[in-house]
C-alpha cells in the first residue's frame, strides 16, 4: 500500500521559503513579497474571487470529477502562494498544445510536473500515449488525483496507464523512457533550475527523446538555457522543447511548417 506523504508544515514550509529568499535577495525585498503575498492571498479570498475560480467548472461536470480550483482549502491556497497556486490547465488550451506535438506519442510517457488534482492526467489519457504520469506537492491535491482517476470515464479514452505520485518535482527521478514533460509554471525560477539540471543529468545518462511541453512559458529562459533542448514551436500561450535527434527535429519543423501555411 502506498504511504501517504504527510502534509506539509506551514510554519516550517514558510520559515524555509524566508530563510531561502533572504539568503538570495536580502531581508527588505524578501519582506516586501511575503506582504504582497499576504495581501494577495486575503484579495483571492473575498467572495467575488472565491466565485470566479467556479468558472472552471465545466470539464468537472462533463466528466464527473473535481479538478476546480475553487475547493482546494484556505490552507493549500497559502501554502501555493509560496510556490505555485494551483490552477487546472483550460481544455481547450490542452488540445490545441498536443496538437502540435508532431510526434509518435505512443512511444511517449506523458509527464506533467506539479499534476495538482490531475485534470492534464485525464487529458492526456484521451491520446494514445505510453502511459500517463503526474508529480504532485501537496498530498490533499494528489489524493483528489487519485480519485480523479479513477472515476474517469470518457469513450474518447485511449490511454489506461494512468498514475499519480505525490513528491517534490526537484526530488523527482526522471524515468528512463521517451517523455513528453508538461509543465504549466509548477515552480519558482531556483526550483525549476534544479528540475532542468535533473533532466539534463537523465539525459545524458538515458539518452532519448524528451520533450518539454511548456505552457503560459514565463520562465521560459531556464528552460531555454539547456544546451540539450531545442525550440521546436514558439506559440502565444506555450513554447516546445525537444531534445536533439534528426526524427523529432525533422518532424517538428514539417509540422511548424504546414502551420505556418
Ligand atoms: C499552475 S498548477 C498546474 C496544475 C496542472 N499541471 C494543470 O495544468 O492542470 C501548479 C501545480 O504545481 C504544484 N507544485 C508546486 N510546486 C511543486 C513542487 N515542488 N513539486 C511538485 N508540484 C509542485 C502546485 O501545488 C500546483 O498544483
Amino acid at each position: 500500500m502506498e504511504r501517504m506523504p504527510q502534509e506539509p508544515d506551514l510554519g516550517k514550509h514558510i520559515g524555509e521559503w524566508w530563510k531561502e529568499n533572504c539568503a538570495r535577495a536580502g531581508f527588505w525585498p524578501t519582506l516586501r513579497v511575503l506582504l504582497h503575498i499576504f495581501w494577495q492571498f486575503a484579495r483571492d479570498s473575498m467572495p467575488s474571487r472565491r466565485r470566479r475560480r467556479y468558472g472552471d467548472m465545466d470539464f468537472d461536470w462533463d466528466f464527473r470529477v473535481d479538478t476546480t480550483s475553487a475547493t482546494v482549502s484556505w490552507r493549500d491556497r497559502l501554502l501555493g502562494e509560496f510556490h505555485s497556486a494551483y490552477q487546472p490547465t483550460e481544455p481547450e488550451a490542452f488540445h490545441a498544445m498536443l496538437s502540435a506535438v508532431d510526434l509518435d506519442l505512443s512511444r511517449l510517457t506523458f509527464l506533467d510536473l506539479g499534476s495538482g488534482k490531475g485534470r492534464t492526467l485525464l487529458m492526456a489519457a484521451d491520446y494514445p500515449f505510453r502511459r500517463v504520469m503526474g508529480v504532485e506537492l501537496l498530498p490533499a491535491l494528489h489524493r483528489i488525483a487519485q480519485e480523479n482517476i479513477e472515476k474517469y470515464q470518457a469513450e474518447s479514452q485511449k490511454c489506461f496507464t494512468l498514475e499519480a505520485i505525490c513528491c517534490d518535482a526537484r526530488e523527482f527521478v526522471f524515468p528512463p523512457e521517451p517523455l513528453l514533460v508538461y509543465l504549466f509554471n509548477p515552480l519558482p525560477e531556483l526550483a525549476l533550475r534544479k528540475v532542468v539540471a535533473n533532466l539534463e543529468r537523465s539525459l545524458a545518462e538515458h539518452p532519448r527523446a524528451v520533450c518539454v511541453l511548456y505552457h503560459n512559458a514565463l520562465l521560459e529562459h531556464v528552460v531555454a538555457e539547456s544546451k540539450l533542448l531545442h525550440k521546436a514551436v514558439d506559440a502565444e500561450n506555450y513554447a516546445l522543447y525537444v531534445t536533439d535527434g534528426p526524427a523529432a527535429q525533422d518532424r517538428m519543423a514539417a509540422s511548424r511548417q504546414s502551420q505556418a501555411k
